[in-house]
């Protein structure tokens, strides 16, 4: 290890995170109901800017209104950028702080954005006297924010969770896309000719070092990153592509812009059966090969060492808070 100790944010489950629309009631009083681990209720993108006044009252009501009981509550304010942001910061907080575990900064492009709001959180939360520290959670969504991303992921001792805006990422780094999330036919490579002449077209991920960059940024800072929108929301299979490839590079969880998406989420994200007994075995073997005084031995026809009992922990672990929430 490091002489640096990496400290770990709050601990939560974030596998499924719902986006809901703050301007529609329905749909806030449907997410109450519903099984994300984590909910955000926006004031941002998915409302229009004349409703952006009422939306913020009804977030406001139904943070103090509706029971939330086993969720983890956000809110995603609009841009730092915008006239709306701190009347969204101050209304939510001064009204329904005591209910609210975290506020999203989207489109965060420097870690000045960060403090701002932290700022303002801090007197809020004095002066109302909320005893509980309202956490942070950042979407990385520009290519300003991307170049940024080291230092905004260590801005603020609020921070838990970067996010991957893959919308509006796109759309600031002018990529030749209109779909939000997903792959791109036209991003892959063609095989050289075999000797039939015949050549393959393999798709890549366009996102790969983008989502990458991100996970390495939050894990460095003890954070927890996570894979943005999906808007297919007819296509199940796509959403669980997406995820999986997400989780495989180290993401917790994925938004669900579409209450359909948030059960797919919440299992993509656990931990298998099958991959928490093969954790488990790791960890038996390893224990006694600590015994026979061994640093690495053979499971499976294959080497495992110390590094092999950490990765097995990371899967016992998570399924264990899984199982601690159910
Ligand atoms: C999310 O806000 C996105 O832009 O993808
Ligand atoms: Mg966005």
């Amino acid at each position: 290890m490091s002489f640096t100790i990496v400290e770990e944010c709050t601990a939560r489950l974030n596998r499924s995170e719902q986006a809901v629309p703050g301007s529609n009631t329905r749909f806030l009083e449907k997410a109450a109901q519903g099984t994300a681990d984590v909910v955000f209720l926006d004031l941002e993108d998915a409302v229009a800017p004349d409703q952006k006044e009422q939306a913020r009252k009804n977030i406001i009501a139904a943070l103090n209104d509706l029971d939330w009981t086993g969720k983890t509550m956000s809110v995603r304010i609009n841009g730092l950028d915008t006239h709306y942001a701190y009347r969204d910061i101050v209304d939510v907080v001064e009204q329904a702080g005591d209910k609210l575990d975290l506020i999203m900064i989207p489109k965060a492009g420097t870690a000045s954005d960060i403090y701002a709001v932290d700022m303002l959180l801090t007197q809020i939360e004095a002066a109302k006297g909320i005893s509980r520290r309202i956490g942070l959670e950042m979407i990385i969504e520009t290519a300003l924010g991307m170049q940024n991303v080291e230092a905004i992921a260590a801005a603020s001792p609020r921070n838990e969770s970067l996010h991957f805006g893959v919308a509006d990422y796109a759309a600031s780094t002018k990529a030749r896309t209109t779909s939000i999330g997903g792959p791109n036919e036209r991003y892959g490579v063609l095989t050289h000719p075999d000797a039939d002449g015949k050549r393959d077209y393999h798709w890549g991920d366009m996102w790969h070092y983008a989502i990458s960059r991100m996970v390495v940024a939050a894990r460095a800072n003890g954070l927890r990153p996570i894979d943005g929108p999906f808007g297919d929301f007819s296509d199940a299979a796509g959403y669980e592509a997406q995820a999986m490839r997400a989780a495989v590079l180290g993401c917790e969880g994925k938004w669900a812009i579409h209450p359909s998406q948030v059960d797919l989420a919440n299992t993509l994200f656990s931990p298998s059966e099958a991959e928490v007994t093969q954790a488990q075995r790791i960890l038996d073997a390893m224990a006694q090969a600590d015994r026979d005084g061994l640093g690495a031995v053979t499971l499976d026809g294959r080497l495992i060492d110390i590094a092999s009992i950490k990765q097995a922990q990371v899967l016992i672990k998570k399924a264990a808070e899984i199982a601690g929430r159910g």
